[in-house]
């Protein structure tokens, strides 16, 4: 039987676009209440057309490290314990390794591990006290292969893996699992932009199944992280990147 997440409330960042956004699509649609997160000025309008009611959308800049603990001292103040948070809100600057600057490294860094760090720890907080939690960290193929002028945003993938197992094994007897999901190549704006034109249609041609990833096939993969049904599953990696990874 699929999920519902009636009842449940989950802080997704990056929930004003991409996959933060389908996520909380998904979610919204099987009755759970969503707390978006995001740089984006609009979040608050965005999480409101969502399925349901009672949304909460946060203006967060989550280069910021005091952004997280604020972000969910205000989502438990509006709507309670978080259940669920899904670390969305990433970035890809993308450079020559020889060339990559230290304000472009830095801001790739703050955004993509310290903010998932951070918002992890302000959730493992709440929800170690809960006895309750499921975070699933957005990393990438970009984790576990090279990429051409992906120094600085593989390098913080990376770094997410290293994080989700730690935190992992602390919190594993506590009733917190989290994992991480690796997609390929998404068609999301992030997605979109990073791989137009001529050398889209390579990556494209060099993935096995010869396509994309779209946003939804990956918040199906997150919803089963976020259910009940995953109890078991703790400190993984999911690669959702049609075989592209093995070959
Ligand atoms: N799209 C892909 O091809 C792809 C592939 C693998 C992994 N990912 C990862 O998935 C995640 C989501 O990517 P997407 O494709 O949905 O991107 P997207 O650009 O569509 O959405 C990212 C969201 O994060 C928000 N954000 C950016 N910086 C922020 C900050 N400092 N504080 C708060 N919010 C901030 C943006 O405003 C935006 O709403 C990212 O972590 C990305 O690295 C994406």
């Amino acid at each position: 039987m699929e999920q519902s997440f009636s009842g449940r409330i989950a802080v997704i960042t990056g929930a004003a676009s991409g996959i933060g956004h389908t996520v909380a699509h998904h979610f919204a649609e099987r009755g759970g209440r969503i707390v978006g997160v995001d740089l984006n000025d609009r979040v608050g309008e965005i999480v409101a057309t969502l399925p349901g009611s009672g949304h909460v959308g946060l203006v967060k800049n989550l280069a910021d490290p005091a952004a997280a603990s604020e972000a969910i001292d205000e989502a438990v103040a509006a709507v309670g314990v978080p259940h669920i948070l899904v670390n969305s809100a990433g970035l890809a600057l993308l450079d020559p390794a020889v060339s990559v600057a230290p304000d472009r490294w830095q801001l790739t860094m703050d955004v993509n591990l310290s903010g998932t760090f951070y918002m992890a720890q302000a959730a493992g907080r709440v929800m170690l006290e809960a006895g309750y939690g499921r975070i699933i960290n957005l990393a990438s193929q970009a984790a576990v292969i090279g990429l051409d002028q992906h120094a600085a945003y593989c390098a913080s993938k990376a770094a997410v893996i290293g994080l989700t197992h730690v935190l992992s094994l602390e919190w594993a007897r506590s009733g917190v699992t989290v994992n991480a999901v690796s997609p390929t190549v998404v068609e999301t704006p992030l997605g979109k932009a990073a791989w137009a034109g001529e050398k889209g249609e390579k990556a494209k041609a060099d993935i096995p199944v010869g396509r994309f990833a779209q946003p939804e096939e990956v918040a199906a993969l997150i919803a089963f992280l976020a259910g009940d049904d995953a109890a078991m599953i703790t400190g993984s990696n999911y690669l959702i990147d049609g075989g592209f990874t093995t070959v």
